[in-house]
């Protein structure tokens, strides 16, 4: 069953046809894939779930809901969150202070009953950040920074996490470390949450996504697991022969 699904989505700006009646559907319990080249609409189509953006036209829905034209501070509340392509923490805040306003924001609708500060400590050890809490966030490492963010959209208790190339300024090993801790994220049945990952890395892709999109000019040319995205003559026509593929599929998590 799709928690979220954005149908026939149009998205026009003047004459640039960035969303050309994409379809894309995500269920929890997984990670979702969201690839395709630069330019494809991948961003756009993230800025149209979260509310960012209102389509030319199409649908979006959410638990069965049409959430198309409801505002952002809405959809936040019904469980979707996002981290951006560029990096959105406040760098002169610590790691702790940057999870714990974005836990005191959602926290009459989401966390009641608990202390700011518990959850803000908690939302830092899921990530693995527990011992850098007070560290300013200008001061560490992009990986680190990208782990702040994911902490602070985790502090919205999401239900949908829209992830929008966070491997990026990453290096190998912590890519992986992100691709694990996304797994255990949708494989605990208490967070029943669904994630939606747009990434160019693509072994990171291939590893961790039960299925995959794929955008090319605004339109949707291929859904499917990682081998038959991969195996699909339109795909690999988009991506100039296919070259990012060669031995990308690392089979972790299939
Ligand atoms: N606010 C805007 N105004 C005008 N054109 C835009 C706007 N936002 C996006 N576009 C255009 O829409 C198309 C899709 O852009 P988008 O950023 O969604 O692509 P993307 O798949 O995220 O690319 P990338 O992989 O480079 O991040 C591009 O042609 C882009 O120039
Ligand atoms: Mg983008």
């Amino acid at each position: 069953m799709a928690l979220l699904e954005a149908e026939h989505v149009v998205m026009r700006f003047g004459g640039v046809v960035a969303l050309d009646g994409a379809s894309v559907d995500i269920a929890p319990g997984e990670v979702t894939g969201l690839i395709g080249p630069n330019g494809a609409g991948k961003t756009t189509l993230f800025n149209v779930v979260t509310g960012l953006l209102a389509p030319t036209s199409g649908t979006v829905r959410f638990d069965g809901a049409d959430i198309t034209r409801a505002a952002m501070a809405k959809r936040s509340q019904m469980g979707i969150a996002r981290t951006f392509q560029k990096l959105e923490a406040f760098n002169t805040l610590s790691a702790f202070d940057n999870v714990r306003v974005a836990v005191e924001k959602n926290r009459r609708a989401k966390w009641k009953h608990r202390r700011v500060n518990d959850v803000a400590h908690e939302m830092l050890d899921k990530v693995g950040l527990g011992d850098v809490a007070d560290v300013t966030v200008g001061t560490l490492p992009t990986g680190s920074a990208r782990l702040v963010e994911l902490a602070r959209a985790l502090a919205c208790r999401p239900r949908v996490l829209l992830l929008d190339e966070p491997s990026s300024g990453l290096n190998e090993e912590e890519t992986s470390s992100i691709g694990r801790m996304l797994l255990e994220l949708v494989d605990d049945k208490g967070n029943d949450l669904a994630v939606l990952l747009v990434e160019h890395d693509m072994s990171f892709v291939m590893g961790v996504c039960a299925r995959i999109h794929v955008l090319d000019f605004g339109q949707v040319i291929a859904s499917g697991t990682a081998l038959e995205v991969q195996a699909d003559a339109a795909v690999r026509a988009a991506y100039l022969g296919g070259d990012e593929f060669r031995g990308a599929y690392a089979g972790v998590g299939q």
